[in-house]
């Protein structure tokens, strides 16, 4: 399974990039305002920095804004997915800039037909929002597991980005449940980092090496 970032901070995909573990990036408006910069710019210095898929996500809600919104947003940079929510108008949108050869994620993903709509329109990636799913008491890691199945099973393109990751063992869960990326916050990925295990470990392996080596 792929790490991305679930960010628009720049220095914190920064951070996180020069560690060498992201395999791309995914922003949404939300995100995107609380940075409060320019949103072109900001997709542009993400995409020059990361080396992988960055998705950048619409905010018109007719399709045919969506795909007049997704050519522009593709035209950013080579890298650029369009990120569509899962509506009637997002399926519409998702199909046309498919059919335009332009890669899509589409997001808000809360049931598996919602997956087989997204599927069936072509999407590159679809997002399936594991931890909203938590919040209303819904096993959101068990929908990855039947979205990887029926992909699986049916033979389709698409890739499952598990976002809404809200600590450590989502990350764990997502792996075991078939994700192919999760698109993770950038405190929980300081968190996935720790273990008071690794930590303890390391302190004893420094102080019986000083005791017999010195400092
Ligand atoms: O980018 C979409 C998703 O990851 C949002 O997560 O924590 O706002 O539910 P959250």
């Amino acid at each position: 399974m792929k790490l991305f970032i679930d960010s628009a901070n720049v220095e914190h995909i920064k951070e996180m990039n020069d560690l060498g573990i992201l395999s791309g990036v995914t922003t949404n408006p939300t995100l995107m305002a609380k940075e409060g910069k320019d949103v072109n710019q900001t997709l542009v210095q993400i995409a020059d920095m990361v080396d992988g898929p960055i998705s950048g996500e619409v905010i018109s809600t007719d399709a045919d804004g969506m795909v007049e919104e997704g050519k522009k947003i593709a035209k950013l940079h080579p890298n650029m997915i369009v990120k569509i929510p899962m509506t009637e108008a997002g399926i519409k949108a998702t199909k046309a800039l498919t059919e335009l050869g332009i890669k899509t994620n589409v997001t808000l993903v809360f049931s598996l037909s919602q997956a087989l709509l997204a599927c069936t329109a072509g999407a590159t990636f679809i997002s399936p929002f594991v931890g909203r799913l938590d919040d209303i008491g819904t096993d959101g890691i068990a929908l990855i597991e039947d979205i990887r199945d029926m992909i699986d099973t049916f033979g389709f393109d698409s890739e499952i980005i598990s976002a809404s990751i809200r600590h450590a063992e989502h990350i764990q869960a997502s792996i075991k449940a078939g994700a192919h990326i999760a698109t993770v916050p950038y405190a929980v990925l300081k968190k996935a980092f720790k273990h008071p295990l690794t930590d303890n470990g390391l302190d004893a392996f420094l102080n019986d090496y000083k005791k017999v080596y010195g400092a």
